[in-house]
C-alpha cells in the first residue's frame, strides 16, 4: 500500500511554512517568513507575524502543492501546530487546516511544535528510536526531552530558566559588533578563535545548582559575562579579540549544552541523542557533541541545517509518524495552546 501523503501547516512563531510528505519522504517544504516585517521592531510583533501568516499562507499551501506536484484533493491528513508559540500566530495556522480538513473531508492532526522539531529527523534518518533525548536549541527554546514514542509524545526534562542558546548567541553577536542573527557570524568567527583564551561561566553545573536543574540551562549570566568582559577592554582602549571571545564563549555554551544532554540520557538509560533546532547548525556543538557521545556510547543524530529550523516539513513528518502509527485524529473543535509545556 501507498505510504499516507500528509500536509503539514507551521505558524507558531514568524514563519509560515507548509511542508508536504509522503510517508518518510520530504515533497515539499514551503516557507513565507516575516522576519524582516519584524527587523525594524527589534524583534517578533505577534499582531504583526499574525497578519503575515493571514497573507501567506494560501500562496505557501498553492506553492507547496506545486512542488510537491500534489493537488490538495490528494492528501490523506492535515497536520498543524497548536502550540505552544504566539496565541494569534497559531490560530491562524490551525483555522487554515481546520478549513483545509473540513473541505477535502480528511483527518485533522493537531501537534506539539517540539515534537515535530524530533519527528522532522525521520525526513532524514529514519525511524525515531524508542527511548532518546532530544535537545532543541533556537532562538526561542532550550529544551531537554525524553522521547519514548514519538506518536506518543515528548516529556520535558529541563528547558532554559532566562535566554535560549540562539538568544544568547544574537546578543553576543551584538555586543562584538556581528550582525544579526549572530550565531552564524560567532560560529564563523570563532573557528579563528582560541576557545581556551578566557573561561567563560558554565550556568547551572555547580554541585548545588544541579540538585535543582540538573537538566535546565541557564544563558543570562554568560551572555553578562562576556559583555562585561568586552566593555573592560574597551574601557581601557584596548581591541577586543572578537575570535578569541566568540571562541571562548561558544565553547561554554556547547560544553553545558553536551554535558547536561550526555547526562540526561545516562539518566534515561537511552542510547541516542537528537539535537534540533537553529543552534544545531552550529559546527563546534555538532563536533564536540559527537566527540563526548562517541566517548559515552552514544549516538548522534541531527538533521540538516534546513530541517533544524521552523518550518512546515516538520508538521507534516509528525503528522505522517501519527498516521502511520494509526493514532486518532483531533476533533475539528481543536483549540490552539500558546502554553504547552517547553
Ligand atoms: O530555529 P531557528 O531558525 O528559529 C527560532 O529561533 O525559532 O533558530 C534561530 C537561532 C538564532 O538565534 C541563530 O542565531 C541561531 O539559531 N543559529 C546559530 C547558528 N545558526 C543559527 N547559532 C549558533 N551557531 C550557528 N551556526
Ligand atoms: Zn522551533
Amino acid at each position: 500500500t501507498q505510504e499516507p501523503l500528509i500536509l503539514g501547516i507551521e505558524t507558531s512563531c514568524d514563519e509560515t511554512g507548509v511542508g508536504i510528505v509522503r510517508g518518510q519522504t520530504l515533497l515539499a517544504d514551503a516557507v513565507a517568513s516575516s522576519v524582516e516585517e519584524h527587523a525594524r521592531f527589534g524583534g517578533v510583533v505577534p499582531e504583526v507575524a499574525s497578519r503575515a501568516h493571514l497573507e501567506a499562507m494560501v500562496p505557501t499551501i498553492r506553492r507547496a502543492c506545486e512542488t510537491a506536484g500534489v493537488k490538495p484533493s490528494d492528501l490523506d491528513a492535515i497536520a498543524v501546530t497548536s502550540g505552544p508559540g504566539l496565541a494569534g500566530a497559531l490560530l491562524v495556522g490551525v483555522a487554515a487546516a481546520k478549513g483545509l480538513a473540513l473541505s477535502l473531508d480528511k483527518p485533522l492532526y493537531g501537534v506539539n511544535h517540539l515534537a515535530a522539531h524530533v519527528a522532522v529527523d525521520t525526513l532524514e534518518h529514519g525511524d525515531i528510536p524508542k527511548g532518546c533525548v532530544a535537545m532543541l536549541v533556537s532562538g526561542g527554546h532550550s529544551s531537554l526531552l525524553a522521547v519514548e514514542d514519538i506518536t506518543v509524545g515528548v516529556e520535558p526534562m529541563g528547558a532554559t530558566i532566562d535566554d535560549a542558546a540562539g538568544e544568547a548567541f544574537d546578543k553576543v553577536a551584538r555586543v562584538l559588533g556581528l550582525p544579526f542573527p549572530g550565531g552564524p557570524y560567532v560560529d564563523k568567527a570563532a573557528k579563528e578563535g582560541d576557545r581556551l583564551y578566557v573561561r567563560f561561566p558554565r550556568g547551572l553545573t555547580s554541585t548545588k545548582d544541579l540538585e535543582r536543574h540538573r537538566f535546565d540551562f541557564s544563558f543570562s549570566g554568560l551572555k553578562t559575562s562576556v559583555a562585561r568582559w568586552v566593555e573592560a577592554r574597551r574601557r581601557d582602549g584596548e581591541d577586543v579579540p572578537v575570535h578569541h571571545v566568540a571562541a571562548a564563549f561558544q565553547e561554554a555554551v556547547c560544553d553545558v549544552l553536551t554535558r547536561k544532554a550526555i547526562d540526561a540520557c545516562k539518566d534515561r538509560g537511552y542510547e541516542h541523542l537528537l539535537i534540533g533546532g537553529g543552534v544545531a547548525a552550529n559546527s563546534r556543538l555538532r563536533a564536540m557533541a559527537v566527540e563526548r557521545c562517541t566517548e559515552a556510547g552514544i549516538a548522534v543524530r541531527v538533521p540538516r541545517p534546513g530541517l533544524c529550523t521552523d518550518n512546515g516539513a516538520m508538521v507534516a513528518a509528525l503528522g505522517s509518524e501519527l498516521v502511520r502509527a494509526g493514532v486518532a485524529p483531533s476533533p475539528l473543535g481543536l483549540p490552539a495552546d500558546s502554553s504547552m509545556p517547553i
